[in-house]
C-alpha cells in the first residue's frame, strides 16, 4: 500500500495502474474509519482492481465550527486499517492543497439540497459536492463507492456526476449496522453510554414504520406514529423523520411505495444522527 499526499503523487500513481490495465475504485472518507468503511473497500475491491481511499476531513461541508473541531480523527489508525483491508493507493491531502489561497470556485446546487439535511445544515451539501468534484478529479476512478446511510448524499453525487458528465460510476453501498439496529458511524464513538442507548430507537422506529408501511399502513400516519414515539423519548431531539422518494426526495404519502425510503435526523446527547431505511425491505434482517 502506498500512502501520499500530493496530488501529482496520486495522479502518477492512479495513471501507472490505468497503463497497467487496473479498473480504480474510490473509497472517499473524512477519516476515523469504522466497520462500515470497511464494507464499502470490500465493495470497491468487488468493482475494481486498485482502490483507493481518500482521507480528508473537508471543512467546507461543516457548517458548524465546533462540529468541525470535534470531529474524530486518528489517520494513524486509518492508515493502518486501510492497509490490513488491501487498499493500495491512501491519499491524505492537506487542507491548503485542496483549497489553496485564492480558491472562490465552488458546486452550486438545485432543489436536490434544499430539503431534509439541506435545511438543517445549511452549505454543507455545496461543500461535500465541491470536494467530492475535486476528489473525483483528482482521483479519476472508473467507480466510486459511497454509503447508503448518507442517502441524500448520494442522491446529489449522482445528479452532479450526471448534470457534469463525470465518466463515473457511483456506487451505493449498504448501511452496516450495531447488533441493536444503529447505523455505524464515525460520530457514534461521540456518543455517552447513556445516549448511546436512546440512539438505538432511532433505527428502531424507523424499521417498525418501514414495516407498517409495507404492510400497507398510509406512508404519512406511520411517520406521525414514529414522530411521536421519538418526541417523547428524553435525550432526543428529532429534527425530520419523513418517507420520501429515494432519488427525487419528494414526500411519499402513499403511492410509489418501491421507491420510498423513510429518513430520519435527530439529536441525541448532542451528537446529530441520520439514518433510513428502505421500505421495501424493511422485513429483510437489517444487518
Ligand atoms: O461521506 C463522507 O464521508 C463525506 O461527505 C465525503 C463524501 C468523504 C466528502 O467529504
Amino acid at each position: 500500500m502506498r500512502l501520499v499526499t500530493a496530488i501529482d503523487d496520486v495522479r502518477r500513481a492512479i495513471q501507472a495502474a490505468k497503463s497497467s490495465g487496473a479498473t480504480v475504485a474510490f473509497v472517499p472518507t473524512m477519516g476515523a474509519l469504522h466497520a462500515g468503511h470497511l464494507s464499502l473497500i470490500e465493495r470497491a475491491h468487488a468493482e475494481g482492481s486498485f482502490v483507493v481511499v481518500s482521507i480528508f476531513v473537508n471543512p467546507l461541508q461543516f457548517n458548524d465550527h465546533a462540529d468541525l473541531a470535534a470531529y474524530p480523527r486518528d489517520v494513524e489508525a486509518d492508515v493502518k486499517m486501510c492497509r490490513t483491508a488491501g487498499v493500495d493507493l491512501v491519499w491524505c491531502p492537506e487542507s491548503e492543497m485542496i483549497y489553496p489561497e485564492g480558491f472562490e470556485t465552488y458546486v452550486e446546487l438545485g432543489p436536490l439540497a434544499d430539503v431534509l439535511e439541506g435545511l438543517h445544515r445549511p452549505g454543507h451539501f455545496a461543500g461535500m459536492a465541491t470536494v467530492v468534484l475535486k476528489l473525483l478529479n483528482v482521483v479519476a476512478p472508473d467507480v466510486a463507492c459511497f454509503g447508503r446511510k448518507d442517502l441524500q448524499q448520494i442522491a446529489i453525487v449522482r445528479r452532479m456526476v450526471r448534470d457534469f458528465n463525470l465518466p463515473v460510476r457511483i456506487i451505493a453501498c449498504r448501511t452496516v449496522r450495531e447488533e441493536d439496529g444503529l447505523a455505524l458511524s464515525s460520530r457514534n464513538t461521540k456518543l455517552s453510554g447513556e445516549a448511546r442507548a436512546v440512539a438505538t430507537h432511532l433505527f428502531r422506529v424507523i424499521h417498525q414504520a418501514a414495516r407498517a408501511i409495507q404492510s400497507g399502513e398510509r406512508a404519512d400516519e406511520a411517520c406521525e406514529l414514529a414522530i411521536a414515539d421519538l418526541a417523547s423519548r428524553p435525550g432526543l431531539d428529532l429534527e425530520y423523520l419523513e418517507v420520501v422518494d429515494r432519488d427525487s426526495l419528494a414526500p411519499i404519502t402513499h403511492e410509489r411505495l418501491a421507491e420510498a425510503v423513510v429518513v430520519v435526523a435527530a439529536v441525541v446527547g448532542g451528537v446529530r444522527l441520520i439514518d433510513n431505511i428502505d421500505v421495501h425491505a424493511a422485513s429483510e434482517d437489517p444487518r
